[in-house]
């Protein structure tokens, strides 16, 4: 953990900031796009994770394209110098000046979410006088087995079209003159630790493709989107996740021949470069006798343990005692719910140490907010550290 080998250097910048291992994410972007080559397979980093501008142009040397859940997403990728032909834009409910940009950029597909967004693709690609590449993006119905706020995938989830609508409004479909529909993309869901549900997706696809180009659809690629997990429980066990397994399972169960076969990995990219670094500000007790540290990062740095109660391994990186405390570790929101995490035995902590909370470079600062008027946390790169 870079924090721990740094300890007292960080005091020198002002709390909460995130850190990032520039290191560990070149090595890991190397892992994924040297596993990626060996298959043939194109990754999109899903940008939703983390768009700090140094990652972005980080990422864009390996020869990622980016995955897009709004405009002003499409747009920072551009405006990074991603290539418009390696973004895919998702996502349920988007804008017509939204599908307008995206359309003017020349992406590489829209990935539709319902019937009416491919008539509405449909009708500004004709007033734009253009055919528009689009993807269908399916509810493949799979349970990802993973926390249910991050599943996308199943029967009743608000993400992509049934495989049974598609089936049955496919005239309707392609009657739309205006669409190119070169793909078939689906998402099931985040932070999959179970790999075999890698597999149930390949088996489900299998079908899914299989049925639809007897009707008539001719897809380019499958995008089977993200998903990997990483290990917030113990991060140094495994500071890259494992990309050439979960190659490995669809290589060995995806049946889509002469297809190009598309990722889009946002926390297993990021997650295990970040780490949020805070300050210890008070002690104190509850009348029930719990002790309380305080710190002076909130939910509006990380929202992830208050919004799907996820686990972040938290440490002291700077305590010089060998005595612990069992503490509940609460930030400075004016929210009951802030709190990182409780129970959590720790060197006994004292008023200046800094906390490290872990795994924290993928959808944290992507969803920090200004609550309380609290400012934005800053970041700094180990690449730059004196
Ligand atoms: N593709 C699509 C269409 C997605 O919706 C997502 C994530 C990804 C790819 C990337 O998934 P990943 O590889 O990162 O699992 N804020 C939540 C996670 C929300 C994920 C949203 N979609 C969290 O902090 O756990």
């Amino acid at each position: 953990m870079l924090s721990r080998q740094l300890g007292e250097k960080l005091k020198k910048y002002e709390t909460p900031f995130y850190l990032y291992d520039i290191a560990l994410l070149r090595q890991t972007l190397e892992s994924v796009s040297s596993a990626a080559r060996q298959h043939g397979y194109k990754v999109h980093y899903a940008i939703k994770a983390n768009y700090d501008s140094k990652i972005l142009s980080i990422i864009r040397e390996y020869g990622l394209g980016i995955d897009c859940a709004s405009g002003n997403e499409v747009r920072k990728a551009i405006e990074m110098g991603f290539d418009p032909k390696t973004i895919v834009y998702a996502g349920v409910g988007k804008r017509d000046k939204e599908i307008r940009y995206a359309i003017e950029q020349g992406i590489m597909a829209i990935n539709c979410e319902s019937i009416e967004e491919l008539e509405v693709v449909n009708q500004i690609s004709c007033e734009m006088g253009v055919r528009t590449d689009v993807a269908l993006r399916v509810n493949p119905d799979i349970d990802p087995k993973t926390n249910r706020c991050i599943d996308t995938g199943q029967a009743d989830s608000k993400f992509g079209i049934s495989y049974e609508e598609i089936i049955a409004e496919t005239p309707k479909i392609q009657a739309l003159r205006n669409l190119n529909i070169i793909g078939l993309h689906l998402h099931i869901g985040s932070q999959i630790r179970e790999l075999h549900v890698f597999e149930n997706m390949c088996n489900k696809v299998n079908v899914i493709v299989a049925r639809l180009e007897r009707m008539g659809y001719k897809f380019r690629f499958v995008d089977v989107g993200g998903g990997l997990g990483i290990n917030y429980d113990v991060p140094e066990n495994e500071p890259i996740p494992n990309f050439a397994s979960v190659f490995s399972i669809v290589h060995n169960h995806l049946e889509v021949d002469g297809k190009e076969v598309h990722f889009e990995f946002g926390r297993s990219i990021v997650g295990e470069c970040g780490e949020l670094i805070s300050t210890v500000m008070f002690n104190k007790t509850t009348a029930t006798g719990r002790k309380l540290l305080i710190i002076d990062a909130s939910m509006t740095e990380l929202i992830r343990p208050m919004l799907y109660g996820s686990y972040h391994n938290i440490e002291n990186i700077t305590a010089d005692t060998d005595t612990t405390e069992k503490y509940t570790i609460v930030g400075t929101a004016c929210e009951s719910t802030d709190v990182f995490d409780s129970n959590v035995t720790m060197p006994t902590s004292r008023r200046g140490d800094l906390l490290t909370i872990k795994s924290a470079g993928a959808y944290g600062m992507s969803m920090a907010s200004n609550y309380n008027l609290h400012d934005l946390p800053g970041a700094v790169y180990s690449d730059e550290i004196e």
